[in-house]
């Protein structure tokens, strides 16, 4: 999906499989279809690049089998040139990267375009958005971090607005095809901020999947 893709007046909703019951990932991936979600995104940790650890490309193969949505694999993960392919593989649409873990950005995102995925980026919450400027046009997806990565639930960085805003300013002086989306915290008050700076996607764990009305929840972060 390139910035063409998306129709820049309405917004997409990435539900955070992170905040799902996982005894019931496929109710759940039903669940969230049903309520108007436009990808799954997957957080995968593995302890060293973040201190937690979650799931593998294991996951991801089934959760394919599971859903039409685009997945949206999200790699909190150190050496991810290493395990890219075999998220790509397992059926991952987009796979995004931390610049944090890439000592080798620029050929990463070549070989996960490669290989036939979408390629993205994500910045950490103390990087500046400068650290993109060599890479946006290269790219399908820039990930801006508004907690700390590793943990669902935490409270929104309200300094991520200026940087979404910062970020928007270059793609469209540029016409770069790149989608901006924000992850963590969001919910329909920090969800609209992040809209209104320029943002396309809203990845949302907890708003969602502890909300008793998935659908009413996934429709206020559309409005
Ligand atoms: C955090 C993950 C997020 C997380 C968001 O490291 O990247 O995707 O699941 O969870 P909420 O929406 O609860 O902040
Ligand atoms: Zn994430």
């Amino acid at each position: 999906m390139t910035q063409d893709a998306v129709d820049q007046r309405k917004v997409l909703i990435a539900p955070s499989l992170l905040a799902a019951d996982f005894a019931n990932l496929a109710e759940e991936l039903q669940a969230v279809e049903k309520a108007g979600a436009d990808l799954i995104h997957l957080d995968v940790m593995d302890g060293r690049f973040v201190p937690n650890i979650t799931f593998g490309p294991g996951l991801v193969k089934s959760v394919r089998k599971t859903t039409r949505l685009p997945l949206d694999v999200h790699l909190m993960i150190e050496n991810p040139a290493k395990f890219a392919p075999r998220f790509i593989e397992a059926g991952a649409d987009y796979i995004t990267v931390h610049l944090e873990a890439c000592p080798h950005l620029h050929r990463q995102i070549q070989a996960i375009k490669e290989l036939g995925a979408k390629a993205g980026v994500s910045l950490n919450p103390h990087n500046p958005p400068f650290l993109l400027d060599e890479i946006l046009g290269e790219i399908d997806l820039v990930l801006l971090m508004s907690v700390n990565p590793g943990f669902g639930g935490q409270k929104f960085i309200e300094q991520t607005l200026n940087k979404i805003s910062a970020v928007r300013s270059i793609i469209d002086e540029y016409d770069y095809e790149c989608v901006i989306e924000v992850d963590g915290g969001i919910n329909n008050i920090t969800g609209e901020k992040c809209v209104k700076a320029g943002a396309n996607i809203l990845v949302a764990g907890s708003y969602i999947f502890n909300s008793p009305d998935y659908g009413q929840a996934i429709g206020a972060l559309k409005e």
